[in-house]
């Protein structure tokens, strides 16, 4: 048995099965044109001894073992120490959610919080690993096509590893907090007049004819370190497996990463059983929903995508075949939510002094759907895997507690729940009265 090494990994495509030994500039199969994915051979791990140097990496002082995703490095590519780049991500909390336990009447309900990350959303954790494997081929320049997050994450880690990053985003459709840190990361920043499938479409050309490493999530190298998110969480329940863990589709990077670290951990006896992992999309951004729903997942029908959670506004998702699978490997349910509900369950995550941004939220709307459907029983644990911070969309944040998100939309019925979760700020004249007559008023709201 060896502790110290990473197993070999090849690169496979996922339709055709053909082992490239190098991926091309566009991380596609150049025979079938599908996405790659990393399998591991060779594999001489005790998954005993493992969990324990894992666990003892986090007492450790060498930057790659405080990483929350290089101290589990045995389940990577192997990639050289010297062209690591690291902002020690991963780590995340797992909190209990006491306040939508009780409301959804699931007991055993915790959150995942990738939020918790150094640029604040799950990508780090998928960033350091393929922001490496930049700099160890040797690139000057990295690029992605984003919502937001990718580009701020890739921004800070091409910044730390003296590269230079291109960024290509929906020009209105991303949150100040996500362009404000691509911009002071130092990224080359353009804003284009159309939406993220939109960028995406340039993006791949662009790498076609430029020396730019593409750092989307078909890189393979993202979902690898993503998948540590899985392996993480496992550790902090003892390696006692959850009867779910639900996540947010959009480009469907993320569930395919988190469902590959599932079933690795199971094929390797990591893990004696696997938890149902299920798949939430905003309801106008739902094509993964539709494929999976409509036609068996025999096919997929992009479409215009719109929604105010616009980390997931995604019509053509890349990865839905990968997602696909794991959704179905696992035995998890996909489930869409419309947007009161996302504003809804992210108030309620707030309210538990946890918070998330909106997309990360319709984890527990869709929650309450599969709870509704009987597909998640009240005596289960659950995980909500919140993707992104709080603070990267507070604009969304405060126009829900104002009262203007949905101004004039909502039924009667809808706006008397929704007025019960809002706490607009109060501005009164600077006097002790008014602020105790304010405690009082406040008092009397449960
Ligand atoms: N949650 C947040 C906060 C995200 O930023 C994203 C994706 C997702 C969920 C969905 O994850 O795409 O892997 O299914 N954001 C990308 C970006 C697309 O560019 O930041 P996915």
């Amino acid at each position: 048995m060896t502790t110290g090494q990473a197993a070999t990994a090849r690169l496979r495509c996922i339709a055709c099965g053909a082992t490239p030994d190098s991926a091309g500039q566009d991380f596609r199969c150049t025979d079938c044109g599908d996405l790659l994915e990393f399998v591991f051979s060779e594999w001489l791990h005790d998954p005993q001894a493992l969990k324990c140097l894992w666990r003892d990496r986090k007492m450790l002082l060498k930057p790659l073992d405080q990483s929350g995703v290089w101290r589990f490095r045995e389940f990577l590519p192997h990639l050289s120490e010297q062209h690591a780049i690291t902002l020690r991500e991963g780590n995340t909390p797992l909190y209990y959610l006491q306040r939508c336990a009780r409301l959804t009447g699931i007991e055993s309900l915790y959150a995942k919080h990738q939020g918790m990350n150094p640029t604040a959303s799950f990508k780090d954790t998928g960033m350091t690993i393929a922001a490496s494997a930049a700099r160890a081929a040797g690139f000057h320049w990295v690029a992605c096509a984003s919502t937001g997050n990718t580009s701020a994450s890739m921004a800070a880690y091409a910044a730390r590893g003296n590269m230079r990053s291109l960024v290509l985003i929906p020009e209105g459709k991303i949150s100040w907090g996500k362009l404000s840190q691509s911009l002071d990361y130092g990224a080359l920043t353009c804003q284009l007049r159309t939406d993220f499938d939109g960028c995406v479409r340039i993006l791949n050309e662009l790498v076609r004819q430029k020396p730019v490493y593409l750092l989307n999530s078909v890189n393979p190298y993202r979902i690898e370190g993503q998948k540590t998110a899985a392996i993480e969480l496992l550790e902090q329940l003892e390696w006692e497996v959850p009867d779910h863990i639900i996540v947010p589709g959009g480009n469907l990077g993320n569930s395919s990463a988190i469902g590959k670290a599932l079933l690795e951990m199971h094929e390797l006896k990591f893990i004696s059983s696997l938890p149902k992992l299920s798949i939430i999309q905003a309801q106008g951004a739902n094509p993964f929903y539709r494929s999976v729903r409509e036609f068996g997942g025999t096919k997929l029908e992009p479409m215009t995508a719109d929604t105010m959670a616009t980390a997931i506004r995604i019509g053509n998702p890349a990865s839905w075949k990968k997602a696909l699978r794991v959704l179905q490997a696992t035995g998890g349910e996909v489930e869409q939510v419309a947007e009161l509900e996302i504003a809804e369950a992210k108030a309620e995550i707030g309210a538990d002094g946890i918070g998330c941004e909106p997309a990360s939220a319709v984890t527990l709307a869709g929650l309450k759907k599969l709870r509704q459907r009987g597909f998640v029983k009240p005596g289960e644990t659950v995980i909500l895997v919140l993707t992104g911070h709080l603070l990267k969309d507070p604009d969304f944040t405060i126009k829900f507690h104002r009262g203007d998100l949905f101004e004039g939309t909502l039924q009667e019925r809808e706006a008397v729940h929704t007025k019960q979760l809002q706490r607009a700020p109060v501005v009164l004249d600077a006097s002790l009265g008014a602020v105790i007559s304010a405690l009082d008023a406040a008092e009397k709201i449960p």
